[in-house]
C-alpha cells in the first residue's frame, strides 16, 4: 500500500482529492493529527497554485525513505507559465493574483525540506517534505 500515488490537478475537486490522498498517507505513515494537517494543508496551497496559474499540473504524494529516516513527500510539477522571481513568490504577501500571497511561504513553514524548481515559459516544479517525528 506503501506506493506513490498522484492527483493530475485540472478542477477544484481534484484539489480536495489531492488532500484526500495526503491526509491517508500521512494517517498510514503515523503522523500525528497536526502534522497530517500540516501535510494536507501543505498539499492543498500547492494544488491551488496550479489550478490558480497552471490550470493543470501533478500532485505526487509518497513515502520517502532517507538512510532509514522516514518522511512523505510531496511533488507539485506543473507545465504552466513559470515563476519569473521565485526569490520574490516565496515572500509572504507577495501575489500576482490578488491573494494573500502566503501559499507558497506557509507551505515552506509547513514542511520540513522545501525545494522549488521554476523557469518562465516552461513550468514549476515543488518538492517538500516531511520526516516523520
Ligand atoms: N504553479 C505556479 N505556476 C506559476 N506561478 C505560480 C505558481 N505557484 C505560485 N505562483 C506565483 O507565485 C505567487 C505567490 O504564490 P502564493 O501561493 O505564495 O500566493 P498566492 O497564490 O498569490 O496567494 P494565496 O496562496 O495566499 O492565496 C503567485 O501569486 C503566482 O504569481
Ligand atoms: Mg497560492
Amino acid at each position: 500500500m506503501h506506493t506513490q500515488s498522484c492527483v493530475e490537478i485540472k478542477n477544484e475537486w481534484n484539489i480536495v482529492q489531492a488532500r484526500q490522498l495526503g491526509r491517508e498517507l500521512s494517517k498510514e505513515l503515523g503522523f500525528q493529527t497536526v502534522d497530517q494537517a500540516r501535510i494536507t494543508t501543505a498539499i492543498s496551497e500547492l494544488a491551488r497554485n496550479i489550478y490558480l496559474y497552471a490550470n493543470d499540473g501533478i500532485i505526487t504524494v509518497e513515502p520517502f525513505n532517507n538512510m532509514g529516516k522516514l518522511g512523505l513527500k510531496v511533488v507539485s510539477s506543473d507545465k504552466g507559465p513559470g515563476i519569473k522571481d521565485i526569490r520574490k513568490a516565496m515572500e509572504d504577501g507577495y501575489t500576482t493574483s490578488g491573494g494573500l500571497g502566503a501559499g507558497l511561504p506557509g507551505v515552506k513553514r509547513l514542511m520540513d525540506e522545501f525545494k522549488i524548481h521554476s523557469q518562465e515559459g516552461s513550468g514549476t516544479e515543488i518538492v517538500a517534505i516531511k520526516w516523520l517525528r
